[in-house]
């Protein structure tokens, strides 16, 4: 099973680098099943029903989230439809799908999406327990999972923790790539953040000019998103037959 992984699309900007690269990666690496994370596709926060239906129609099969899930008055309603998922340690009763199994070529795959504690703020369950559960419940043939946190440490001792349970692990929610991507001891493929995919001289996807404002003078205001510059796009390539993962960073030259 050839899985393309694309990082956070982030914003107007975040699209239009999908749009001019993913053609490209398609056409080169050839994969059977696309997963995107679309927590700020929208207006940094969310998926939209509009974009919803458009990353469909591009042959993505499966969208994750993360901490920006609920950000959107309509997420409810995006949330119901089948080919997108929420991070699963939110409490029960939650809006929306814990994980997703779809079929390939007679093959089941099972796609989940968890949301880091540490530097997170959100009051949600232990992510490590909850995939317990989860692997208890599913007897898929290939399980890719989307750990959506901010500490390096609780996304490589939940690759260690992991390894050997599932096929890959990949990390989300920093926008900036790690060059860590490798084979764990027992088998798993695992990288602990793809980085973003929009504008490549922002931070996090916001205007520089802001971020580097809010340093200067503590006072807090609502990211407002870099609208110019060159464009990145960060993704990564899971070979989970043949236990293969390769980073994928491209920016416009
Ligand atoms: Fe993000
Ligand atoms: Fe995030």
């Amino acid at each position: 099973m050839r899985i393309l992984f694309i990082g956070d699309v982030y914003m107007e900007q975040g699209r239009k680098a999908f749009e001019k690269y993913f053609p490209i990666v398609k056409e080169q690496y050839k994969p059977q099943f696309v997963i995107l994370n679309g927590e700020n596709i929208a207006n940094g926060n969310g998926v939209s029903e509009e974009i919803y239906k458009y990353l469909m129609t591009l042959g993505i099969n499966v969208i994750t989230l993360g901490n920006h899930a609920f950000s959107r008055k309509d997420a409810a309603l995006v949330l119901d439809y089948p080919n997108i998922i929420r991070p699963a340690n939110y409490g029960k009763g939650t809006k929306g799908k814990e994980y997703v199994t779809m079929n390939y070529n007679g093959k089941t795959i099972t796609v989940i999406n968890l949301l880091g504690r540490v530097f997170m703020g959100d009051q949600i369950d232990n992510p490590f327990t909850k995939m317990d559960e989860i692997l208890s419940k599913i007897n898929s043939d290939y399980c890719v999972v989307d750990f959506h946190a901010e500490a390096t440490s609780e996304k490589t001792a939940m690759a260690l923790y992991l390894d050997g349970r599932v096929d890959a692990l990949v990390g989300t929610h920093t926008h900036i790539p790690t060059a860590d991507a490798c084979i764990m001891p027992k088998g798993m493929l695992y990288i602990t953040d793809v980085g973003m995919t929009g504008v490549r001289f922002g931070v996090i996807g916001g205007s520089g000019e802001q971020a580097i404002r809010k340093f200067l003078t503590g006072v807090p205001e609502r990211t407002v998103p870099e609208t110019s510059g060159p464009l990145q796009f960060n993704a990564v390539f899971l070979d989970l037959a043949n236990r293969k993962i390769e980073k994928i960073t491209i920016f416009d030259s």
